[in-house]
């Protein structure tokens, strides 16, 4: 039985007091993530129960116990005290995935700082736009990103310290100092910041497929939804082993790869290594993880290298797999059912919802492509593309809504309130998506709002298109972009990545057209295929389709500072 029981009996009776209570959590309550993810699961008899295992690039393996991050923790928090840092200011965690960075995030919130988690392989441009937005106070890196911050240190004059918390730089630089947890003396107890339900607690900003990245600012009462989502959706238990393979420099990688599940009392295990498929089966295997949160960009991937290796390894210890990021395509779910002997269930939300917000629940029927339903206690529609109404008929495509009120709800963009109050009308949050909703509720996602294709004056996602091209045998990886015409203003183009194996030719080509035009509607079907080596993804994974589409238009891409470029 899992844990949600009746999706459809959970949706009529939920509101969100029984996620506080699910919690332990009454009105009044002392309330801090950090404490709650920590000390409180020692307090519940756990403190010797693993919380993170971590395995480091070359194999090193660590182990946490909730004793241990409690104290960790505190210590972090106490070091930062000590440094100055007080409620409400920023510190960036600017590092690989060491367990310093999931440990100092909790103390940055123990002590009602605001953590600003950035992905490493960020450069000097990347950061500099988001730690001066934020006017960041102190920087948490490594010896091996430091130089990044050094480069634009003098533009930033909000930044007080730059904190060394692993290696040891040859030189150190004005403003720097080492911080080794190993060696600190250990601070047994630290008494956490009396958060209220609308303290800040993490600025995340959005991974930029369009515009320029925003801040959104979440608050300590987002643990209650990550905390019951992570609990029906993924379905997490006492004796799980948990793998979330985003980085916590995105939000997947705090809400549900550090919060949800340690708010849970569940332990988890990181691999702080880039995607090599032998490395990621051997890793489930070795540590025997039952559930798995990934994403489809790593999916396809896998896809790519083919059921064969999956052979090699005993994935026997999966019960569950989930994914989120970009549109799940109906063959990953079928490849996975074959693959793996299980579904990937689709979630849907965004850095701005905080939490899961529509999804596929273990016990109801997955209709493969398709991203499910509305948590309990979400309130979700689609709108008229023009009048912002909700769209009455089944099918019909609209911009995906949520009616406000969660609580892990991004509270604002980080000074940029002009853009955060444009994100709504009429009552509802507009996610910047489109999907269709089927007679039975299932949502369809469409494609992002920008990324649609108007041809002729009819629009066509992208997702429809690049999941048909998919399932052509030789195609790993597509996107699909509207090119300008004269007749109709824009035309399909799709850009495919090839299997191993296979090359590109126009008899290729042709193959693929006859095999997808069975498919898509003569409207949807691309007047042009060009075959790439790759795709231009996001750091975290995601498919641009708009620098494609400004490369076919002539026009400037915009901010690229979250394009992946190694
Ligand atoms: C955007 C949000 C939420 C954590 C990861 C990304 C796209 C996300 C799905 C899905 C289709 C999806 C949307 C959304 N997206 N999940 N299951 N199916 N599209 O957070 O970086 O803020 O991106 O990712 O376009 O708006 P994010």
């Amino acid at each position: 039985m899992s844990n949600i029981g009746n999706y459809e009996e959970r949706y009529k009776t939920f509101d969100w007091s029984q996620a506080k209570e699910h919690l332990g959590y009454s009105e009044g309550d002392f309330l801090n993530i950090g404490y709650y993810c920590s000390d409180r699961i020692c307090e519940q008899g756990k403190a010797d129960k693993l919380a993170l295992i971590w395995e480091g690039p070359d194999g090193t393996l660590k182990r946490y116990t909730f004793a241990d991050i409690r104290v960790l923790s505190n210590t972090y928090a106490k070091f930062l005290k000590d440094l100055g840092v007080e409620k409400g200011d920023r510190v960036c965690i600017f590092a690989d995935r060491i367990p310093d960075l999931y440990i100092s995030l909790l103390g940055i919130l123990k002590l009602g700082a605001v953590a600003q988690p950035l992905f490493s392989a960020f450069g000097p441009e990347s950061l500099i736009t988001r730690l001066a937005n934020a006017e960041t106070k102190v920087v948490l890196t490594t010896r091996k990103h430091v130089s990044k911050v050094r480069k634009i240190k003098a533009d930033l004059p909000a930044l007080k310290h730059i904190v060394i918390v692993e290696g040891e730089p040859k030189k150190m630089g004005e403003g720097e100092m080492l911080f080794n947890l190993e060696a600190a003396e250990k601070v047994e107890e630290f008494t956490s910041f009396a958060a209220d339900l609308e303290t800040p607690s993490l600025l995340h900003y959005t991974s930029g497929t369009t515009g320029q990245p925003k801040g959104a600012l979440h608050v300590h009462s987002a643990i209650f939804a990550q905390a019951i989502t992570t609990r029906w959706v993924l379905d997490l238990n006492d004796s799980d082993i948990y793998w979330c393979t985003a980085d916590p420099g995105w939000v997947t990688g705090t809400s549900y790869g550090i919060i949800g599940p340690w708010s849970l009392g569940i332990t988890q295990v990181v691999l702080d290594a880039g995607f090599i498929p032998d490395r990621w089966y051997k890793f489930i295997q070795d540590h025997k993880v039952t559930v798995w949160y990934s994403a489809p960009t790593a999916i396809r991937m896998l896809m790519k290298q083919g059921e064969e290796i999956v052979k090699k390894y005993d994935l026997s210890s999966l019960r569950y797999l989930a994914s989120v990021g970009e549109p799940l395509n109906a063959e990953a779910v079928h490849w996975s059912r074959q693959a793996y002997g299980l579904p990937f269930y689709d979630t849907f939300w965004q850095t701005e919802t905080g939490s899961i917000v529509i999804s596929n629940y273990p016990g109801m029927e997955i209709k493969p492509g398709s991203m499910g339903k509305p948590f309990p206690g979400i309130t979700a529609t689609v709108l008229d593309l023009k009048t912002h109404e909700p769209v009455a008929e089944p099918g019909k495509v609209g911009l995906i809504a949520l009616k406000p009120g969660w609580p892990s709800m991004f509270r604002a963009y980080w000074r940029n309130e002009e853009v955060y109050k444009s994100k709504f009308d009429k009552g509802w949050y507009i996610c910047g998506d489109r999907a269709s909703i089927d007679k039975d509720g299932y949502f369809w996602f469409v494609g992002r709002d920008d990324d649609v294709i108007n041809t002729g004056g009819h629009l066509v996602g992208p997702f429809e298109i690049e999941s048909a091209l998919l399932e052509h045998p030789a195609v790993a990886e597509s996107a699909a972009v509207g090119k300008p015409d004269e007749v109709n203003m824009e035309v399909v183009k799709a850009f495919v990545a090839l299997k191993p194996g296979h090359e590109p030719s126009d008899d290729l080509e042709l193959d693929i057209m006859n095999f997808i035009r069975k498919r898509l509607s003569p409207l949807a079907m691309p007047q042009e295929i060009e075959f790439v080596s790759s795709l231009p993804k996001t750091r975290s994974g995601k498919i641009m389709r708009r620098v494609l589409r400004a490369q076919e238009w002539g026009e400037p891409v915009g901010d690229l500072s979250t394009l992946e470029n190694d």
